[in-house]
Protein backbone atom coordinates (compact mmCIF):
# COMPACT_ATOMS: atom_id res chain seq x y z
CA UNK A 1 0.00 0.00 0.00
CA UNK A 2 1.26 3.07 -0.83
CA UNK A 3 1.26 6.47 0.96
CA UNK A 4 -1.47 8.94 0.68
CA UNK A 5 0.78 10.80 -1.64
CA UNK A 6 1.53 7.61 -3.94
CA UNK A 7 4.92 7.23 -2.17
CA UNK A 8 5.71 3.04 -1.40
CA UNK A 9 8.70 4.58 0.50
CA UNK A 10 9.02 6.43 3.65
CA UNK A 11 12.37 8.14 4.67
CA UNK A 12 14.42 8.05 7.92
CA UNK A 13 17.25 10.19 9.25
CA UNK A 14 19.45 8.53 11.71
CA UNK A 15 21.48 11.52 14.18
CA UNK A 16 23.71 9.04 15.86
CA UNK A 17 25.18 5.70 15.08
CA UNK A 18 26.61 4.32 18.39
CA UNK A 19 25.19 1.81 20.83
CA UNK A 20 21.27 2.69 20.02
CA UNK A 21 21.67 4.15 16.71
CA UNK A 22 23.03 1.18 15.30
CA UNK A 23 20.85 -1.56 16.62
CA UNK A 24 18.39 0.46 15.20
CA UNK A 25 19.52 0.61 11.74
CA UNK A 26 19.98 -3.21 12.05
CA UNK A 27 16.56 -4.07 12.60
CA UNK A 28 15.64 -1.36 9.93
CA UNK A 29 17.80 -3.53 7.11
CA UNK A 30 17.50 -7.06 8.35
CA UNK A 31 13.91 -6.96 9.48
CA UNK A 32 12.95 -4.19 6.12
CA UNK A 33 10.69 -6.75 4.70
CA UNK A 34 8.67 -7.55 7.97
CA UNK A 35 8.54 -3.55 8.49
CA UNK A 36 7.09 -2.98 4.94
CA UNK A 37 4.53 -5.70 5.65
CA UNK A 38 3.54 -4.36 8.66
CA UNK A 39 3.09 -0.91 8.07
CA UNK A 40 2.54 -0.67 4.45
CA UNK A 41 5.82 0.95 3.06
CA UNK A 42 9.41 0.67 2.82
CA UNK A 43 11.37 2.51 5.83
CA UNK A 44 14.77 3.29 4.34
CA UNK A 45 17.70 5.45 5.80
CA UNK A 46 18.04 7.98 3.74
CA UNK A 47 21.45 9.11 6.19
CA UNK A 48 23.06 8.68 9.36
CA UNK A 49 25.10 11.56 10.87
CA UNK A 50 27.87 10.92 13.31
CA UNK A 51 31.07 13.24 14.47
CA UNK A 52 33.64 11.05 13.14
CA UNK A 53 33.34 9.29 10.18
CA UNK A 54 36.22 7.10 10.52
CA UNK A 55 35.28 5.37 13.49
CA UNK A 56 34.60 1.83 12.77
CA UNK A 57 30.79 1.02 12.99
CA UNK A 58 28.52 -1.82 13.84
CA UNK A 59 26.45 -2.35 10.88
CA UNK A 60 27.33 -1.55 7.53
CA UNK A 61 24.83 0.88 5.73
CA UNK A 62 25.12 1.61 2.07
CA UNK A 63 27.62 3.67 0.32
CA UNK A 64 26.80 7.15 1.14
CA UNK A 65 24.58 7.22 4.09
CA UNK A 66 27.16 8.26 6.62
CA UNK A 67 27.91 11.74 7.14
CA UNK A 68 28.54 14.50 9.34
CA UNK A 69 26.56 16.62 7.73
CA UNK A 70 23.55 17.34 10.11
CA UNK A 71 22.38 19.72 8.47
CA UNK A 72 21.59 18.06 4.84
CA UNK A 73 19.95 15.55 6.96
CA UNK A 74 17.33 18.10 8.57
CA UNK A 75 17.17 19.52 4.91
CA UNK A 76 16.37 16.56 2.78
CA UNK A 77 13.09 16.23 1.70
CA UNK A 78 13.23 13.06 1.14
CA UNK A 79 13.19 12.39 4.85
CA UNK A 80 10.66 12.13 6.51
CA UNK A 81 11.18 11.26 10.12
CA UNK A 82 14.19 12.14 11.69
CA UNK A 83 15.55 9.42 14.72
CA UNK A 84 17.65 11.46 16.89
CA UNK A 85 19.80 9.53 19.15
CA UNK A 86 22.85 11.36 19.97
CA UNK A 87 22.21 12.39 23.51
CA UNK A 88 22.62 15.14 25.20
CA UNK A 89 20.22 18.32 25.67
CA UNK A 90 22.31 20.11 23.04
CA UNK A 91 22.84 20.48 19.84
CA UNK A 92 20.12 17.30 20.40
CA UNK A 93 17.20 20.31 21.47
CA UNK A 94 17.82 22.60 18.42
CA UNK A 95 18.17 19.35 15.42
CA UNK A 96 14.94 18.36 16.74
CA UNK A 97 13.11 21.93 16.96
CA UNK A 98 14.50 22.21 12.91
CA UNK A 99 13.34 19.15 12.33
CA UNK A 100 9.76 19.42 13.36
CA UNK A 101 10.07 23.04 11.65
CA UNK A 102 11.07 20.94 8.73
CA UNK A 103 7.73 19.03 8.97
CA UNK A 104 9.17 16.14 10.20
CA UNK A 105 8.19 13.68 12.81
CA UNK A 106 10.82 12.86 15.24
CA UNK A 107 11.85 9.46 17.19
CA UNK A 108 14.32 9.76 20.46
CA UNK A 109 15.76 7.73 22.69
CA UNK A 110 16.90 11.10 24.54
CA UNK A 111 15.61 11.13 28.03
CA UNK A 112 17.58 14.30 29.31
CA UNK A 113 15.58 16.58 26.59
CA UNK A 114 12.41 14.83 27.20
CA UNK A 115 12.23 15.43 30.73
CA UNK A 116 13.51 18.96 30.61
CA UNK A 117 11.83 20.10 27.39
CA UNK A 118 9.42 17.81 26.82
CA UNK A 119 6.11 19.41 27.08
CA UNK A 120 7.18 22.15 24.69
CA UNK A 121 9.03 20.04 22.56
CA UNK A 122 5.41 18.15 22.11
CA UNK A 123 3.15 20.85 22.37
CA UNK A 124 4.97 22.75 19.44
CA UNK A 125 5.17 19.49 17.18
CA UNK A 126 1.77 18.97 17.69
CA UNK A 127 0.51 22.29 16.47
CA UNK A 128 1.95 21.62 13.26
CA UNK A 129 0.41 18.24 13.07
CA UNK A 130 3.60 16.40 13.90
CA UNK A 131 4.72 13.70 16.72
CA UNK A 132 7.68 13.53 18.81
CA UNK A 133 7.89 9.65 20.06
CA UNK A 134 10.46 8.69 22.71
CA UNK A 135 8.89 5.16 24.23
CA UNK A 136 13.15 4.54 24.30
CA UNK A 137 13.43 7.14 27.06
CA UNK A 138 12.79 5.15 29.32
CA UNK A 139 13.53 1.66 30.58
CA UNK A 140 15.28 0.40 27.35
CA UNK A 141 13.36 -2.45 25.75
CA UNK A 142 10.36 -2.12 28.63
CA UNK A 143 7.00 -0.66 26.77
CA UNK A 144 6.44 2.00 29.40
CA UNK A 145 5.82 5.36 27.55
CA UNK A 146 3.10 4.13 25.36
CA UNK A 147 1.01 2.37 28.19
CA UNK A 148 1.15 5.72 30.28
CA UNK A 149 0.27 8.34 27.15
CA UNK A 150 -2.87 5.52 26.71
CA UNK A 151 -2.96 2.15 28.27
CA UNK A 152 -3.70 3.55 32.19
CA UNK A 153 -4.86 6.82 30.56
CA UNK A 154 -8.31 5.84 32.64
CA UNK A 155 -6.29 5.64 36.03
CA UNK A 156 -6.32 8.40 38.48
CA UNK A 157 -2.25 7.02 39.07
CA UNK A 158 -1.17 7.38 42.94
CA UNK A 159 2.61 6.05 42.98
CA UNK A 160 5.39 5.34 40.48
CA UNK A 161 8.05 3.03 41.75
CA UNK A 162 11.03 2.06 39.47
CA UNK A 163 14.59 0.61 39.29
CA UNK A 164 15.30 2.68 35.88
CA UNK A 165 18.80 2.53 35.77
CA UNK A 166 20.61 -0.26 33.98
CA UNK A 167 23.92 0.92 34.69
CA UNK A 168 23.62 1.37 38.53
CA UNK A 169 21.81 -1.95 38.86
CA UNK A 170 24.15 -3.72 36.83
CA UNK A 171 26.90 -2.26 39.62
CA UNK A 172 24.80 -2.57 42.37
CA UNK A 173 24.10 -6.21 42.46
CA UNK A 174 27.51 -6.99 41.54
CA UNK A 175 28.65 -4.87 44.76
CA UNK A 176 25.97 -7.11 47.32
CA UNK A 177 27.15 -9.73 45.67
CA UNK A 178 31.04 -9.14 46.45
CA UNK A 179 30.17 -7.63 49.61
CA UNK A 180 28.14 -11.15 50.30
CA UNK A 181 31.13 -13.54 48.68
CA UNK A 182 33.95 -11.12 50.98
CA UNK A 183 32.54 -11.39 53.90
CA UNK A 184 32.28 -15.47 53.71
CA UNK A 185 35.68 -15.56 52.48
CA UNK A 186 36.26 -13.31 55.36
CA UNK A 187 34.93 -15.81 57.85
CA UNK A 188 37.29 -18.64 56.46
CA UNK A 189 40.22 -16.00 56.75
CA UNK A 190 40.63 -15.55 53.75
CA UNK A 191 41.61 -12.31 51.95
CA UNK A 192 38.64 -11.12 49.45
CA UNK A 193 39.48 -9.81 46.13
CA UNK A 194 39.41 -6.36 45.51
CA UNK A 195 38.01 -4.22 42.46
CA UNK A 196 33.88 -3.66 42.67
CA UNK A 197 32.51 -0.79 41.87
CA UNK A 198 35.18 0.65 39.31
CA UNK A 199 35.21 -2.40 37.44
CA UNK A 200 31.71 -2.96 36.94
CA UNK A 201 31.31 0.79 35.70
CA UNK A 202 33.91 -0.37 33.11
CA UNK A 203 31.79 -3.03 32.69
CA UNK A 204 28.49 -1.56 32.21
CA UNK A 205 30.06 0.57 29.58
CA UNK A 206 31.87 -2.03 27.76
CA UNK A 207 28.11 -3.62 26.86
CA UNK A 208 26.37 -0.20 26.14
CA UNK A 209 24.87 0.69 29.55
CA UNK A 210 26.27 3.75 30.84
CA UNK A 211 25.72 6.99 29.35
CA UNK A 212 28.35 8.73 26.81
CA UNK A 213 29.07 10.55 30.45
CA UNK A 214 29.04 8.02 33.18
CA UNK A 215 28.33 10.30 36.06
CA UNK A 216 24.49 10.94 34.61
CA UNK A 217 24.01 6.78 35.54
CA UNK A 218 26.09 6.46 39.28
CA UNK A 219 24.73 10.21 40.21
CA UNK A 220 21.37 9.52 39.53
CA UNK A 221 20.56 12.27 36.92
CA UNK A 222 19.55 9.32 34.20
CA UNK A 223 17.35 8.10 36.54
CA UNK A 224 15.34 11.42 37.49
CA UNK A 225 14.87 12.56 33.69
CA UNK A 226 13.37 8.79 33.24
CA UNK A 227 11.04 9.56 36.60
CA UNK A 228 10.47 13.06 35.32
CA UNK A 229 8.80 12.12 32.09
CA UNK A 230 7.37 9.26 34.14
CA UNK A 231 5.66 11.06 36.75
CA UNK A 232 4.68 14.31 34.07
CA UNK A 233 2.69 11.39 32.10
CA UNK A 234 1.36 9.49 34.88
CA UNK A 235 0.17 12.29 37.02
CA UNK A 236 -0.93 14.79 34.24
CA UNK A 237 1.05 17.57 35.74
CA UNK A 238 4.24 18.82 34.72
CA UNK A 239 7.43 17.61 37.02
CA UNK A 240 10.73 18.85 36.03
CA UNK A 241 14.11 17.14 36.82
CA UNK A 242 15.19 19.72 39.22
CA UNK A 243 12.29 19.59 41.33
CA UNK A 244 13.24 15.86 41.77
CA UNK A 245 15.53 14.89 44.93
CA UNK A 246 18.55 13.00 43.67
CA UNK A 247 21.34 10.94 44.79
CA UNK A 248 23.82 9.01 43.60
CA UNK A 249 25.34 5.36 44.06
CA UNK A 250 28.86 6.66 44.82
CA UNK A 251 28.88 6.89 48.74
CA UNK A 252 27.94 3.34 49.41
CA UNK A 253 30.07 0.93 51.49
CA UNK A 254 30.31 -2.65 51.55
CA UNK A 255 29.09 -2.31 55.03
CA UNK A 256 26.02 -0.99 53.82
CA UNK A 257 25.16 -4.37 51.47
CA UNK A 258 26.03 -6.99 54.22
CA UNK A 259 24.10 -4.76 56.65
CA UNK A 260 20.93 -4.73 54.64
CA UNK A 261 21.26 -8.62 54.03
CA UNK A 262 21.33 -9.25 57.26
CA UNK A 263 18.43 -7.09 57.67
CA UNK A 264 16.06 -9.05 55.20
CA UNK A 265 16.59 -5.90 52.48
CA UNK A 266 18.18 -5.33 49.28
CA UNK A 267 19.68 -1.73 48.43
CA UNK A 268 18.58 -0.55 45.12
CA UNK A 269 18.33 2.81 43.35
CA UNK A 270 14.56 3.69 43.74
CA UNK A 271 13.08 6.28 42.05
CA UNK A 272 10.24 6.74 43.47
CA UNK A 273 6.78 9.40 42.83
CA UNK A 274 3.87 9.74 45.15
CA UNK A 275 0.88 11.46 44.94
CA UNK A 276 -0.98 12.02 47.78
CA UNK A 277 -3.59 14.66 48.63
CA UNK A 278 -1.19 17.97 49.10
CA UNK A 279 1.27 17.32 46.29
CA UNK A 280 3.68 14.89 44.79
CA UNK A 281 6.75 14.06 46.18
CA UNK A 282 9.64 12.72 43.66
CA UNK A 283 12.84 11.25 44.88
CA UNK A 284 16.00 8.69 43.46
CA UNK A 285 18.12 7.41 45.89
CA UNK A 286 19.82 4.45 46.90
CA UNK A 287 17.29 2.56 49.40
CA UNK A 288 16.56 -0.39 51.39
CA UNK A 289 13.89 -2.73 49.61
CA UNK A 290 12.49 -6.12 51.71
CA UNK A 291 14.10 -9.23 49.77
CA UNK A 292 10.20 -10.13 49.64
CA UNK A 293 9.42 -7.28 47.13
CA UNK A 294 9.83 -7.92 43.50
CA UNK A 295 12.07 -4.97 43.19
CA UNK A 296 14.34 -6.52 45.51
CA UNK A 297 14.68 -9.22 43.11
CA UNK A 298 15.35 -7.17 40.02
CA UNK A 299 19.42 -7.50 38.67
CA UNK A 300 21.93 -6.51 36.40
CA UNK A 301 20.92 -4.35 33.62
CA UNK A 302 17.11 -5.35 34.22
CA UNK A 303 14.58 -2.63 35.28
CA UNK A 304 11.34 -2.69 36.90
CA UNK A 305 8.59 -0.08 37.19
CA UNK A 306 5.70 -0.48 39.58
CA UNK A 307 2.25 1.63 39.03
CA UNK A 308 -0.47 1.72 41.33
CA UNK A 309 -3.43 2.71 39.47
CA UNK A 310 -6.77 3.11 41.09
CA UNK A 311 -8.83 0.97 38.84
CA UNK A 312 -6.13 -1.55 37.72
CA UNK A 313 -4.07 -1.50 41.53
CA UNK A 314 -0.57 -2.28 40.62
CA UNK A 315 0.83 -3.04 37.58
CA UNK A 316 4.41 -4.36 37.19
CA UNK A 317 6.82 -3.70 33.68
CA UNK A 318 10.16 -5.26 33.43
CA UNK A 319 12.75 -6.67 31.13
CA UNK A 320 16.19 -5.42 29.41
CA UNK A 321 16.23 -1.53 30.52
CA UNK A 322 19.35 -0.59 28.35
CA UNK A 323 21.68 -1.73 25.84
CA UNK A 324 21.54 -1.77 21.55
CA UNK A 325 19.20 -4.38 21.02
CA UNK A 326 16.14 -3.75 23.71
CA UNK A 327 16.19 0.24 22.94
CA UNK A 328 16.15 -0.42 19.22
CA UNK A 329 12.93 -2.22 20.45
CA UNK A 330 11.43 0.81 21.28
CA UNK A 331 13.20 2.66 18.75
CA UNK A 332 11.71 0.94 15.78
CA UNK A 333 8.05 0.45 17.53
CA UNK A 334 7.45 4.46 17.30
CA UNK A 335 9.54 4.49 13.85
CA UNK A 336 6.62 1.73 12.64
CA UNK A 337 3.85 3.68 14.62
CA UNK A 338 4.71 7.24 12.81
CA UNK A 339 5.17 5.39 9.35
CA UNK A 340 1.88 3.73 9.52
CA UNK A 341 0.37 7.03 10.11
CA UNK A 342 2.14 8.89 7.36
CA UNK A 343 0.82 5.74 5.24
CA UNK A 344 -2.76 6.51 6.46
CA UNK A 345 -2.14 10.32 5.97
CA UNK A 346 -3.08 10.93 9.91
CA UNK A 347 -1.70 13.99 11.10
CA UNK A 348 -3.90 14.27 14.10
CA UNK A 349 -2.75 11.72 16.51
CA UNK A 350 -3.64 11.53 20.64
CA UNK A 351 -1.72 14.07 22.33
CA UNK A 352 -1.38 13.62 26.16
CA UNK A 353 -2.29 17.12 28.28
CA UNK A 354 -1.44 18.18 31.35
CA UNK A 355 -4.46 18.45 33.69
CA UNK A 356 -3.40 21.39 35.82
CA UNK A 357 -0.43 21.93 38.51
CA UNK A 358 0.04 19.41 41.43
CA UNK A 359 2.38 20.78 44.01
CA UNK A 360 5.68 19.21 44.04
CA UNK A 361 6.36 19.09 47.84
CA UNK A 362 9.89 19.30 48.94
CA UNK A 363 11.28 15.50 50.74
CA UNK A 364 10.64 17.09 54.28
CA UNK A 365 7.60 15.70 54.29
CA UNK A 366 8.54 12.45 53.15
CA UNK A 367 7.72 9.74 56.38
CA UNK A 368 9.28 6.49 55.95
CA UNK A 369 11.75 4.70 58.11
CA UNK A 370 15.54 4.91 57.66
CA UNK A 371 18.67 3.25 58.43
CA UNK A 372 21.60 4.69 59.17
CA UNK A 373 25.06 3.59 60.12
CA UNK A 374 27.34 5.98 63.01
CA UNK A 375 30.57 5.56 63.64
CA UNK A 376 31.29 6.03 67.80
CA UNK A 377 33.59 6.24 70.16
CA UNK A 378 33.69 2.88 71.90
CA UNK A 379 32.43 3.72 75.66
CA UNK A 380 29.66 3.36 77.88
CA UNK A 381 26.83 5.45 77.60
CA UNK A 382 27.08 6.61 73.36
CA UNK A 383 24.05 4.56 72.37
CA UNK A 384 21.60 6.51 75.39
CA UNK A 385 23.07 9.58 73.68
CA UNK A 386 22.27 9.12 70.42
CA UNK A 387 19.15 7.13 71.02
CA UNK A 388 18.17 10.63 73.06
CA UNK A 389 19.20 12.97 70.49
CA UNK A 390 17.06 10.98 68.23
CA UNK A 391 14.06 10.53 70.56
CA UNK A 392 14.13 14.61 71.22
CA UNK A 393 13.71 14.71 67.48
CA UNK A 394 10.62 12.27 67.46
CA UNK A 395 12.92 9.56 65.74
CA UNK A 396 11.98 6.27 67.64
CA UNK A 397 14.72 3.47 67.07
CA UNK A 398 12.92 0.26 65.67
CA UNK A 399 16.60 -1.86 66.23
CA UNK A 400 20.25 -0.89 66.67
CA UNK A 401 23.22 -3.18 66.39
CA UNK A 402 26.80 -2.62 67.10
CA UNK A 403 27.92 -4.09 63.56
CA UNK A 404 31.92 -3.46 63.55
CA UNK A 405 34.40 -2.44 66.55
CA UNK A 406 37.74 -1.56 66.48
CA UNK A 407 39.38 -2.19 69.80
CA UNK A 408 42.76 -0.47 68.76
CA UNK A 409 41.09 2.99 67.75
CA UNK A 410 38.33 2.12 70.29
CA UNK A 411 35.36 2.89 67.84
CA UNK A 412 32.47 1.41 66.45
CA UNK A 413 29.82 1.38 64.07
CA UNK A 414 26.28 1.52 65.20
CA UNK A 415 23.31 0.47 62.42
CA UNK A 416 20.40 1.93 63.72
CA UNK A 417 16.72 0.76 61.98
CA UNK A 418 13.95 3.73 62.75
CA UNK A 419 10.61 3.34 62.68
CA UNK A 420 8.67 5.87 60.39
CA UNK A 421 9.41 9.12 60.97
CA UNK A 422 9.08 12.33 59.15
CA UNK A 423 12.66 13.18 56.95
CA UNK A 424 12.43 16.47 58.05
CA UNK A 425 12.78 15.66 61.62
CA UNK A 426 15.46 12.87 60.40
CA UNK A 427 17.38 15.33 59.27
CA UNK A 428 16.98 17.75 61.97
CA UNK A 429 18.66 14.67 64.37
CA UNK A 430 21.58 13.62 61.92
CA UNK A 431 22.65 17.39 62.15
CA UNK A 432 22.54 17.25 65.95
CA UNK A 433 24.06 13.87 65.72
CA UNK A 434 27.04 15.10 63.69
CA UNK A 435 27.76 17.35 66.73
CA UNK A 436 28.02 14.88 69.59
CA UNK A 437 31.55 14.40 70.63
CA UNK A 438 30.77 10.87 70.53
CA UNK A 439 30.00 10.83 67.10
CA UNK A 440 33.00 10.75 64.63
CA UNK A 441 30.71 10.32 61.37
CA UNK A 442 27.10 9.30 60.17
CA UNK A 443 28.66 6.99 57.74
CA UNK A 444 25.48 6.33 55.74
CA UNK A 445 21.83 7.40 56.01
CA UNK A 446 19.48 5.59 53.36
CA UNK A 447 15.92 5.45 53.29
CA UNK A 448 13.65 2.25 53.81
CA UNK A 449 10.97 0.99 51.64
CA UNK A 450 8.38 -1.13 52.81
P1 LIG B 1 26.61 6.63 21.88
O1 LIG B 1 27.62 7.52 22.50
O2 LIG B 1 26.92 5.19 21.72
O3 LIG B 1 26.21 7.19 20.43
C1 LIG B 1 26.01 8.55 20.18
C2 LIG B 1 26.06 8.76 18.68
O4 LIG B 1 25.72 10.10 18.40
C3 LIG B 1 27.42 8.49 18.05
O5 LIG B 1 27.27 7.83 16.83
C4 LIG B 1 28.00 9.90 17.83
O6 LIG B 1 28.86 9.98 16.74
C5 LIG B 1 26.73 10.65 17.54
N1 LIG B 1 26.85 12.07 17.85
C6 LIG B 1 27.11 12.63 19.05
N2 LIG B 1 27.15 13.98 18.94
C7 LIG B 1 26.89 14.26 17.64
C8 LIG B 1 26.78 15.45 16.90
N3 LIG B 1 26.95 16.64 17.47
N4 LIG B 1 26.50 15.36 15.58
C9 LIG B 1 26.32 14.16 14.99
N5 LIG B 1 26.39 12.98 15.65
C10 LIG B 1 26.68 13.04 16.95
O7 LIG B 1 25.28 6.83 22.73
P2 LIG B 1 24.06 5.81 22.87
O8 LIG B 1 23.71 5.23 21.55
O9 LIG B 1 24.31 4.91 24.02
O10 LIG B 1 22.90 6.80 23.35
C11 LIG B 1 22.21 7.62 22.44
C12 LIG B 1 20.96 8.16 23.11
O11 LIG B 1 20.14 7.08 23.49
C13 LIG B 1 21.21 8.96 24.38
O12 LIG B 1 20.22 9.96 24.48
C14 LIG B 1 20.99 7.93 25.48
O13 LIG B 1 20.63 8.51 26.70
C15 LIG B 1 19.85 7.15 24.88
N6 LIG B 1 19.66 5.81 25.38
C16 LIG B 1 20.73 4.95 25.44
C17 LIG B 1 20.54 3.65 25.88
C18 LIG B 1 21.68 2.69 25.96
O14 LIG B 1 21.45 1.56 26.46
N7 LIG B 1 22.87 3.01 25.49
C19 LIG B 1 19.22 3.17 26.27
C20 LIG B 1 18.16 4.15 26.15
C21 LIG B 1 18.39 5.42 25.73
P3 LIG B 1 30.28 9.24 16.76
O15 LIG B 1 29.96 7.77 16.76
O16 LIG B 1 30.96 9.68 15.52
O17 LIG B 1 30.95 9.69 18.02
N1 LIG C 1 22.45 4.68 30.77
C1 LIG C 1 21.11 4.20 30.79
C2 LIG C 1 20.99 3.08 31.80
C3 LIG C 1 20.72 3.73 29.43
O1 LIG C 1 22.01 2.57 32.26
O2 LIG C 1 19.87 2.74 32.16
C4 LIG C 1 19.26 3.37 29.30
O3 LIG C 1 18.45 4.49 29.35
Amino acid sequence: MPTKDGRSQIGVGLIGLGVVGSGVARALLERSDYFARQVGAELVIRRAAVRNLTRPRAVELPPGTITNDVEALLADPAIDIVVEVMGGEEPAGTYIRRAIASGKHVVTANKELIAKSGTELLAEAHRRGLDIMFEASVGGGIPLIAPLRRDLLANRISSIRAIINGTTNYILTRMANAAAVAEALRRQGLEPPTGGYQEALREAQELGYAEPDPTNDVQGHDAAYKLAIMATLGFRTRVHPSQIHTEGITQLSPSDFLAALELGYAIKLLAIAERTDQGIIARVAPTFIPLSEPLARVDGVYNAVQIHGDLTGTVLFQGRGAGSEPTSSAVVADLLDLAHAIVLGTRERKYWGPEGDIPILGLEHLETRYYLRVKVTDKPGVLAQIARTLGDHHVSIAAVNQKETDTDARTADLVIMTHRAREGAVQAALRELATLPVVIQVSAFLRVES
